[in-house]
């Protein structure tokens, strides 16, 4: 399984490429708006740099809602770097212009996605990707895990090329269980991705070697 970050915040997103483990980055209107980017050209300068930072897949979500709309500014937002996948919501208009997208090579992330009835209407339009939001499907009392692991059979049943982008982590053990569920990838918080080095026995295994190197060594 792949792994982005779901963050605009360069600090977090050049941590996460020093690791290693950075195959692209997610972003939305709410994760700019936290990271205090606002307006048209701060918002499409930072496309710009989050899209140099790394060679991987970078979401740039689309504001408008009318197809006409979606498809000018997303050619735009594709224009911007040819890393830049234009993300768009799943609504009517949204699955037309994906379609268009899709026949016109520019690459797309359906964003929202709560149902498997939604993904099978994704990959149909010819998205790149889809984003089922696990932890708000969990918010709901529902299962979030169980929509990615429904998606991941019907996707391979009617072999779809649609990667599952498993979104709104909001743990190590979320990122863990939509591994296990078939995620193609998942886009995370930064400490989510973290939260996956720690075990307390690798702590202190680790405390105990440099002890005992120390004793033996000076
Ligand atoms: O990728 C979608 C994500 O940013 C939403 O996360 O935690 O706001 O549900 P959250």
């Amino acid at each position: 399984m792949r792994f982005f970050i779901d963050t605009a915040d360069l600090d977090q997103i050049k941590e996460a490429r020093d690791l290693g483990v950075l195959d692209g980055v997610t972003t939305n209107p709410s994760l700019m708006a936290k990271s205090g980017i606002t307006g048209a050209k701060n918002i499409e300068d930072h496309y710009k740099t989050i899209a140099s930072i790394v060679d991987g897949d970078v979401s740039a979500e689309v504001i408008a809602t009318d197809y006409e709309g979606i498809v000018r500014e997303g050619e735009y937002l594709a224009s911007l770097a040819p890393n830049i996948v234009v993300k768009v919501p799943m609504i009517k208009d949204g699955i037309k212009a994906i379609g268009y997208f899709s026949e016109n090579g520019i690459k797309t992330n359906c964003t929202l996605v709560f149902s498997a009835g939604q993904a099978i209407l994704a990959a149909k339009a010819g998205a790149t990707y889809i984003s089922p939001f696990v932890g708000r499907v969990d918010d709901i009392n529902w299962d979030g895990i169980a929509l990615i692991q429904e998606i991941a059979e019907l996707y391979a049943i009617q072999m779809y090329e649609t990667e599952i982008l498993a979104a709104s982590i909001r743990s190590s053990k979320h990122i863990i269980d939509a591994a296990k569920a078939g995620a193609d990838i998942a886009t995370c918080p930064l400490s989510t991705i973290n939260g996956l080095f720690k075990h307390p026995l690798t702590d202190i295994g680790l405390a105990q070697f440099l002890a005992d190197h120390k004793k033996s060594n000076g």
